[in-house]
């Protein structure tokens, strides 16, 4: 099943996962890693980077792909993806900048940009831990509602809920790019550990609907039940409309030691 892990906050939550990469770069220096953006997993890479420059750790051969990227917008655009992972991911943890991927959101290869991205994380041996934020509709890269659940890197039409979320970054909605590619559900699914994070109250029920509700493609999330490895982070306010939420909460203190995240 998934784990939920209920954290006091983002803090607590950001240090457990960094960790994690912390301790999985040091038993594969070779790990790959799926990168979301916005900004639930900005605090795991900013301890990320302080972990690596204080234990002189060798990142050099660390791989990273994205989930997605808005289609059309310059690359040196400061809201394009290729610009926040080098900004947020490649520059302060210091991996090799040809090591970390991200899709292409050139309007004119778009058609067979989903395909060779698909080929390159294949090429890599395929994703260790795919770290993931959510929407406040469930979606998971920018798999929004509707999603197939065995869905492939390709484009996708953002919803206008995302494009109003994402307006904060930009100057204004009209801005926001109506496009994006994304890796698909069952891309996302073929990561071996899935790490999800969601803080606040406004994830509260796209949270409920991933781990307690059907599994559907109305909440692209929900696909996380299908898959043997999956651990949910939720602060109290994106707990709230958990139901089994006791049971989780008692899983992990009690959980023995032998059993790793
Ligand atoms: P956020 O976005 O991390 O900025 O909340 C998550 C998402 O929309 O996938």
């Amino acid at each position: 099943m998934t784990e939920v892990v209920v954290v006091k906050n983002k803090a607590q939550a950001s240090r457990i996962v960094s960790d994690l990469l912390v301790k999985s770069i040091l038993k594969n220096p070779k790990l790959v890693l799926g990168l979301a953006t916005g900004s639930t997993p900005l605090e795991v890479y900013k301890m990320l980077a302080s972990s690596v420059k204080k234990q002189g750790i060798d990142v050099s051969g660390v791989r990273g792909f994205a989930l997605d990227e808005y289609v059309a917008l310059p690359k040196g655009h400061h809201e394009s993806y290729h610009f926040v992972i080098n900004s947020t991911v490649v520059q302060p943890i210091g991996l090799t900048p040809e090591n970390a991927h991200v899709p292409s959101g050139d309007a004119s290869t778009i058609q067979r940009a989903g395909a060779e991205y698909e080929e390159l994380i294949k090429a890599s041996g395929g994703v260790d831990v795919q770290i993931l934020g959510i929407g406040t509709d469930g979606h998971i890269g920018f798999n929004e509602p509707g999603s197939s659940l065995a869905s492939r890197t390709r484009i996708k039409t953002l919803t206008e809920q995302t494009r109003l979320n994402n307006a904060q970054f930009f100057s204004s909605i009209d801005e926001v790019p109506s496009h994006a590619i994304t890796q698909g559900i069952g891309t996302i699914l073929e990561a071996r550990h899935l790490v999800l994070m969601a803080f606040g109250s406004a994830k509260a029920k796209a949270v409920a609907n991933t781990l307690e509700g059907p599994v559907c493609a109305f909440c692209p999330a929900s696909a996380l039940q299908l898959h043997p490895h999956a651990t949910v982070f939720v602060d109290q306010d994106a707990a709230t409309e958990l139901q089994n939420i006791d049971y989780y909460k008692w899983s992990y203190e009690n959980k023995p030691s032998w059993q790793e995240l």
